[in-house]
């Protein structure tokens, strides 16, 4: 099978390019960062504050996360509801980047992305594809983007969505630290893997970028 690895730090685009490669390459597109921001929902559901909690061994057992599409978009099912919806807020990317320091919970998460990208092409998008999940990605990209403008992005994506009251300053600060935890953490920290392409997507619109990827699939094949 093939596939394509895309990490990077929070609202650099990896998303939106994921997904409009796996469209143009007919490939599957799985959203690893909706995996830890469902359980960081399931955690916040149960009343778990931090890592130290003595109940996270059971719950992870208790954890059933599947994935499945309808028109194309990936839906998040957790314990057979479909919680998709709930996990835009930046409330829950803070806590999903919290909980996924914890081992087990990697563990858990790694091994479902690893059957998923067994059985079909995928385009992979998270923080650790590249170097923990799909060491062999037939293509690895890096994508980043200045924070500034990867809040500008953020800011003017949630104003789309009808929010008001924003402070784009405030939403820099928090990509920022999201990106620091994210970066520092003991367990595969956000980091480009060797045999990565940077890509600093800061002055390209999405279509740029995805064609110069495009560009990379044909070289590579
Ligand atoms: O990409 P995102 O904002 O939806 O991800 C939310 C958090 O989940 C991110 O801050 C860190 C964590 N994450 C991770 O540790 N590994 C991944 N492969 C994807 C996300």
């Amino acid at each position: 099978m093939n596939s394509i690895a895309i990490d990077g730090p929070a609202g650099a685009g990896k998303s939106s390019i994921a997904k409009a490669l796996s469209k143009r390459l007919g490939y599957i597109y799985i959203d690893t960062g909706a995996m830890y921001r469902a359980v960081a929902f399931f955690f916040l559901e149960n009343d778990v504050k931090d890592g130290t909690d003595s109940r996270i061994e059971s719950l992870l057992e208790k954890l059933e996360i599947s994935i499945k599409y309808e028109d194309g978009t990936q839906k998040v099912i957790l314990n057979g509801e479909d919680v998709t919806g709930k996990l835009r807020l930046e409330e829950i990317g803070k806590l999903a980047s919290k909980f996924s320091a914890i081992g087990s919970v990697r563990e858990k998460l790694v091994a479902l992305q690893r059957k998923l990208a067994q059985k079909e092409n995928v385009v992979m998008d998270g923080r650790d594809i590249g170097t923990v999940v799909l060491p062999n990605a037939g293509l690895k990209i890096y994508l980043s983007a200045s924070s500034k403008v990867r809040a500008k992005r953020r800011y003017l994506e949630l104003l789309e969505k009808g929010h008001t009251d924003l402070d784009i300053n405030e939403i820099e600060d928090e990509i920022i630290k999201r990106d620091e935890a994210d970066m520092n953490r003991e367990i595969s920290p956000l980091k480009q893997a060797d045999d990565a392409y940077y890509l600093d997507s800061s002055d390209m619109t999405l279509e740029e970028v995805v064609s110069k990827i495009l560009s990379m699939v044909k070289e590579e094949r």
